[in-house]
């Protein structure tokens, strides 16, 4: 149903877009309706994953590779869709990943990486985005942030300060484009059925398991479900809200 969806006539940016929750939230708006620039470090990966999204929704995807914690590749993105498509409707700051190990064996090497993942790729793209946004008067800005940040889970506590930092940004733009017809929320997944966790899972189960035994339903969350809560804060309809943090969780919120 490539149009007369929620997305018909819009233009989406979705970052790390060659990863599988990346891959999947740019599918499904895609499917929605929206037109698509996907962008991602990897570019053969990412070049991969574009020609199959083109084949599943039946449209162009432009594509932008290289790394989006610099300000050259979030000027290059925007660049893209307003060249490419004239407008853009949508930002999922999607981009991340977590180099998952106890604090004291982290190296200046993964802390810094950790940060530019999360964090830096997150603001470069935003603050690229931002000012054409509020000039059209419309914008959805969607995080991919981690419920990690709440339940302080194992192994995690770097990345809770990249994600930590992904949500407290989030809300503080919330509150300062609540006007301009912008809303910005984070969407929290716990574990995500990924082939990165069945890795962990494999080669690690005891922490594999840590990370799945927090969560009442017992099971990791499915790329498509995260995917869905995405769809629905980047959609017109959620025009009423703005500076959430949508869990999505399996009810991890209540332990
Ligand atoms: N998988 C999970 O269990 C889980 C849980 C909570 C949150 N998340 C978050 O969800 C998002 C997607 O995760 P995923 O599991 O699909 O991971 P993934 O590694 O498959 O995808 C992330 C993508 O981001 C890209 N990326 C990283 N740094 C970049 C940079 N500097 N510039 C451009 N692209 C960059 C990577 O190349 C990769 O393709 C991430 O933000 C992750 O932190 C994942």
């Amino acid at each position: 149903m490539p149009d007369g969806g929620r997305f018909s006539g819009q233009v989406a940016i979705v970052t790390g877009a060659a990863g599988s929750i990346g891959a999947e939230i740019a599918a499904r708006l895609g499917s929605e309706g929206a037109r698509l620039v996907v962008t991602d470090l990897d570019g053969d990966a990412l070049e991969a994953r574009a020609a199959s999204l083109s084949e599943r929704v039946r449209r162009e995807v432009a594509t932008v590779a290289g790394d989006l914690s610099t300000t050259e590749v979030a000027t290059a993105l925007t660049a893209t869709a307003h060249e490419r498509f004239g407008r853009v409707d949508v930002l999922v700051n999607n981009a991340g990943g977590g180099i998952i190990r106890p604090t004291l064996e982290q190296t200046e090497e993964t802390l810094r990486a950790t940060l530019d993942r999360n964090l830096w790729t997150a603001m470069r793209a935003t603050l690229a985005v931002l000012p054409a946004m509020r000039a059209a008067g419309y914008g959805r800005v969607v995080f991919i942030g981690a419920d990690s940040v709440r339940n302080g889970l194992a192994d995690h506590a770097v990345y809770n300060a990249a994600k930590g930092g992904v949500h407290a940004f989030a809300r503080g733009l919330a509150r300062e484009y609540a006007r301009d017809g912008i809303t910005v929320n984070t969407v929290a997944p716990c574990a995500t059925a990924t082939p990165e966790l069945a890795a962990i899972l494999e080669t690690n189960p005891a922490l594999g398991e840590a990370f799945v035994q927090v969560i009442p339903m017992g099971r990791p969350a499915a790329l498509e479900e995260v995917a869905s809560a995405v769809a629905y804060l980047a959609s017109e309809e959620a025009r009423f809200v703005t500076g959430q943090v949508l869990g999505v969780n399996g009810g991890s919120t209540m332990v």
